[in-house]
């Protein structure tokens, strides 16, 4: 394969800016009669890691793989093109992708014509790249999370020019539409409402690897939501870093209350949307919840940290304080709403009172489900540079605290659903047992539960027969 020394490469100097331009839709970016047709009788398989935001992002790559002429396997090994569609938001993440791109060089070895692709959030950091070109010649194309678009232009460049592509952007983003799509179930379906981060929150890498926040259209998300309803999706899960910032980029007041109240009236069965950011809710929003039943009273607010000095640090611009009141609010208006989270350990010279103030802070909030990390660097962002004297010791220590303490919160609200009738999405035969369908309940709880044939992609009420701390057991109700 040739070097070519024309590559675009990632600069996150770059990706940090921000101007105040508003970002236009682009409607006319990408045509799908002049696709290359190169993908006639081979097979590709995509890898994705991290948030629903590559989830979806991995939909288009397979929506334009498919309009190619190409096939999905289910086996990376039968691949042509075998991509990893990455996340940079930890170390370990990224630890694990170099490991599988080292692995499987050997398929390489085999079949020299093997294509090994790159994209994703990754690629958008420095030293990912450097890395790439320092120790893996094995990956043909790199592209980051702005060019996805290009995708089928580059992989025809690698497969056609047979040359080794680089091409990242470092820029603020762009709104491109009428992308394909292939979606990856049949019952639910990822709706982008807006990209990117402003936020910056200190330890996070997000903002630089997926640009500043530009939302879609509110008739082009509608439409969206109408056509998945036409084909039968019974949920949307409407996706953005922070939704509640949807349209202020737009010069709309309170865009994301107005988003959510159009996307219930089109009366798709669920609405669910991801991530809230406790600095922008609006009551508005709130409301908007409690009176429409097809948004559903499950809500995903990330806390990170229990202790304000840490939350100022992290740059999160709320304190303890105006969290709880947040919680507690939301709580007193719809009683029945869950909450789940993400908490961060051992940021920064966190002392033990201030992570004892996140154990408190869960105690109050007894969460049904939070996801907890310990806090990794990341370079280029601000608390990368921050002195740290919390030792690797400490801070795993700490996470096994937290994490006991969350666990028994998810066992202890589970227990309640015992005997009790809950409304179950069914996605279809769950992966480790056949017999069993799989789904999720309104309250976003994991329900394994049998039934008679033919309730894939309906919504069944289902009698919970066990409860465990991660999913319930049921059978259907017929
Ligand atoms: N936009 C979302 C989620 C972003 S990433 C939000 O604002 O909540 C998902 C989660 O990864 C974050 O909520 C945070 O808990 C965690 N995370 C992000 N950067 C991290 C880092 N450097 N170290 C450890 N966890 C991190
Ligand atoms: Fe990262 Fe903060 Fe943006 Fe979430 S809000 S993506 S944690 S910078
Ligand atoms: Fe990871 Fe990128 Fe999502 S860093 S969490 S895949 S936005």
């Amino acid at each position: 394969m040739k070097e070519k020394k024309e590559y675009l490469l990632p600069n996150q100097n770059e990706a940090r800016k921000r101007s105040l331009t508003q970002v236009d839709s682009e409607y006319d970016m990408f045509s799908l009669s002049s696709l290359p047709s190169i993908g006639n009788g081979k097979k590709y398989y995509i890898r994705t890691y991290g948030c629903q935001a590559n989830v979806r992002d991995g939909e288009t790559m397979a929506g334009m793989l498919d309009c190619m002429g190409f096939v999905t396997t289910d086996k990376e090994e039968e691949a042509d093109v075998l991509i990893f569609n990455t996340c940079a938001v930890r170390q370990a993440a990224e630890e694990r992708v170099f490991g599988e791109i080292g692995a499987v060089k050997k398929y390489k070895n085999q079949d020299e014509n093997k294509i090994i692709v790159m994209c994703g959030c990754m690629p958008q950091e420095e030293v990912v790249v450097e890395r790439i070109l320092k120790h893996y010649p094995q990956v043909d194309l790199v592209f980051g999370t702005h060019n996805i678009y290009r995708f089928p232009e580059l992989l025809r460049q690698v497969m056609e020019e047979k040359k080794r592509v680089i091409e990242v952007y470092s820029e603020e983003g762009r709104v491109i539409e009428n992308l394909p799509v292939r979606r990856s179930t049949s019952a639910k379906a990822f709706v982008n409402i807006m990209y990117g981060c402003n936020k910056f929150c200190t330890y996070c890498i997000v903002p630089y690897t997926r640009g500043k926040e530009r939302s879609r259209k509110i008739e082009d998300i509608v439409q969206e939501v109408n056509e998945l309803k036409e084909k039968g999706y019974q949920e949307v899960i409407l996706l953005g870093q922070n939704v509640n910032a949807y349209g202020k980029d737009l010069g709309m007041e309170d865009g994301f209350t107005d988003l959510l109240i159009a996307c219930a009236k089109t009366d798709i069965p669920r609405i669910r949307f991801y991530t809230s950011h406790p600095r922008d809710y609006s009551v508005s929003t709130i409301e908007a919840m409690k009176n429409y039943p097809n948004i559903m009273k499950s809500l995903h607010l990330p806390v990170q940290s229990g202790n304000t000095e840490v939350l100022k640090r992290m740059n999160r611009g709320y304190t303890r304080e105006m969290y709880l009141d947040l919680f507690d609010d939301m709580k007193k208006r719809i009683p029945e709403i869950t909450f789940t989270t993400d908490l961060i350990v051992g940021f920064p010279n966190e002392t033990e009172e201030q992570f004892l103030d996140t154990l408190s802070l869960v105690d109050h909030c007894q969460y049904d489900m939070a996801y907890s990390f310990v806090y990794s660097p990341r370079s280029g962002t601000p608390a990368a540079n921050m002195e740290d004297n919390v030792s690797a010791e400490v801070k795993k220590e700490r996470l096994q605290r937290l994490n006991e303490k969350l666990a028994y919160y998810a066992n202890l609200n589970n227990q309640k659903y015992l005997g009790k009738t809950l409304k179950v999405l069914c996605e279809g035969a769950s992966k480790k047992n056949k017999q069993v369908y799989t789904g999720y309940s309104e309250e976003n709880k994991l329900v394994n539960f049998t039934g008679p044939s033919g309730l894939e992609n309906k919504i069944v009420e289902v009698e919970i027969t066990a409860v465990h701390s991660f999913s319930l057991d049921g059978k259907a109700l017929s």
